[in-house]
């Protein structure tokens, strides 16, 4: 069956502006192959540093690419569109609309007639538990009423993909603890294909079908493993912490030697761990 999403030799290098006249190449991502199936939860895990956000913006179509194809239901991917449901971790609302505005936005961009809205709406906002708070704007709510909003609004373009970057980085650990079983929970109801980009390995075991991790400079995929644990998770089963344990190995094997230049042999083979599937 045709892959939901399809990444083969992807690359992305940003050329710096050193002043002087001088620009560096930075290698950010270097040949990503990667294909998802339909409705998979796919948690993208590395170094920062490592092409996580440059992966994901190029796949919102934020950012060009150097090289490589991408393909959404087998046609090439090329720009922003509303077939993609972007969430940061900077609550990126529009601070001039309401919560229910805010959440019908890409819906009216998308030219969906106004007398499905209310309903749009209504769904959304009980999915992710905003009732009551339809009219408040976004400076009244807290970082994870914010980030719920997000969220609806992601989910209310009826995407193809939900990309998501760090979307609760920012939020303390139980309100954190609360929007990753709110996300469970709404991914099993509509089994959208989504990825997911954390540098916590708890969250990725937490939330993941398949984890997939990335090595520092350039960005390559060493390895990904396949969370086979039943929904919901108990972060304290031995099943769990084992898993854990295996992520934050794989992630301490791709940290960079310090000063080490983009590009040096050493930032190439990251040990993808025993038992692990290699991505080479
Ligand atoms: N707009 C940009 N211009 C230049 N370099 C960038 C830009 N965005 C990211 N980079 C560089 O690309 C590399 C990957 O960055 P990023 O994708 O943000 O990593 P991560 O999200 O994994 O922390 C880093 O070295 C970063 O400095
Ligand atoms: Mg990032």
């Amino acid at each position: 069956m045709l892959p939901k999403l399809s990444i083969r030799g992807l690359e992305k290098a940003f050329e710096v502006n050193e002043g002087f006249g001088r620009t560096r190449t930075v290698r950010a991502i270097d040949r990503v192959d990667l294909e998802i199936p339909d409705g998979e939860f796919v948690c993208v895990i590395g170094p920062s540093g490592c092409g996580k956000s440059t992966l994901l913006m190029i796949l919102a179509g934020l950012y060009p690419r150097t090289a490589g194809e991408i393909a959404l239901d087998g046609k090439p991917l090329a720009g922003p569109g509303l077939n993609r449901g972007v969430v940061f971790q900077d609550f990126a609302l529009f601070p001039w609309l309401n919560v229910r505005s805010n959440i019908l936005y890409g819906v009216r961009q998308k030219g969906v007639p106004a007398g499905k809205h209310e309903a749009i709406a209504r769904h959304y906002i009980e999915m992710m538990s905003l009732q009551g708070f339809e009219r408040t704007y976004p400076y009244r709510l807290s970082g994870g009423m914010k980030q719920r909003v997000a969220i609806a609004r992601a989910l209310a373009l009826d995407p193809e993909l939900l990309l998501m970057d760090e979307p609760f980085g920012a939020l303390d650990a139980q309100t954190r603890s609360a929007l990753q079983r709110a996300l469970v929970d709404v991914w099993e109801k509509t089994r959208k294909t989504v990825m997911f980009v954390t540098h916590d390995v708890r969250e990725a075991t937490y939330l993941a079908d398949r984890v997939i991790v990335m090595s520092a400079r350039p960005g390559r995929i060493t390895a990904e493993v396949p969370i086979g644990l039943p929904r919901p998770r108990d972060i304290l089963s031995p099943g769990f912490v084992e898993i854990e344990r295996r992520l934050a190995g794989l992630i301490e094997t791709q940290r960079p030697a310090p000063q080490e230049p983009a590009g040096a042999p050493g930032a190439r083979d990251g040990n993808p761990g025993q038992g692990m599937a290699s991505h080479q």
